[in-house]
């Protein structure tokens, strides 16, 4: 398990499909994501057992949340599209129960998966695509280190309109130079 300040980053488990299908499920959530068809536990299951599979550090993280003496699954985060020579990825992630969206936990598990990513995968650039539409999203991603690179214009078609993907990015180097800010900020307040 991957531990954070508040949360930790567990392998899911099939018993949690249904749990999973509720969230895809509900249209909020599934809003800000590359779903627009009702999920079923059958499909669910069906990309569990592709998932598993594929390379092991492509499977997905399911987040928890420290409740008096019990974790609690919130959601899903993970890297896909992982290119060994140019050491880079793309991640994605979803807090399927909406009861704890604006928290920070969206950032914290974030900022989790990227020091997974940068310090035991060795990858030098994490990318990910979120629509324009998504603002919650975007503040989240921004919080934990992202800037925007690009826009793929009206590449995306929601409740009868076009919008823009915006690509975000976070390289190494900025990455280290996050971590060094936040120890100096450390010492100074000592
Ligand atoms: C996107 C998501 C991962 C963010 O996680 P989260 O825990 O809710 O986000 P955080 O609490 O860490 O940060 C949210 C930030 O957005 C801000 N925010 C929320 N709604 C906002 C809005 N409408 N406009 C601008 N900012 C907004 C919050 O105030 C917070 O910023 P702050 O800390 O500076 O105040 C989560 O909401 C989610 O999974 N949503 C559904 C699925 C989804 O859209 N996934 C992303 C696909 S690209």
């Amino acid at each position: 398990m991957i531990f954070g300040k508040r949360i930790r980053l567990t392998s899911p488990e099939r018993e949690d499909i249904p749990l999973f299908v509720e969230w895809l499920n509900d249209p909020e959530v599934r809003q800000g994501l590359a779903v627009f068809l009702p999920m079923s536990n059958a499909k669910e299951e069906q990309w569990f057992e592709d998932m598993l599979k594929r390379p092991p550090e492509t499977h997905p993280l399911t987040i928890e949340v420290r409740e008096g003496t019990d974790w609690v699954k919130i959601g899903n985060l993970g890297f896909f599209d992982i290119h060994p020579r140019a050491h880079s990825a793309e991640v994605g992630i979803m807090i399927g129960n909406k009861n704890y969206w604006n928290k920070g936990y969206g950032t914290e598990a974030m900022e989790l998966l990227l020091k997974h990513g940068f310090e035991t995968l060795n990858l030098h650039r994490i990318m990910l695509h979120v629509y324009d539409f998504n603002p919650r999203a975007i503040r989240s991603y921004q919080k934990a280190g992202f800037v925007e690179e690009g826009r793929l214009r009206e590449s995306v078609y929601k409740d009868g309109k076009f919008h823009d993907t915006i690509i975000m990015s976070v390289l190494r180097d900025e990455w280290d130079g996050r971590q060094q800010d936040e120890e100096q900020g450390f010492e100074n307040a000592k």
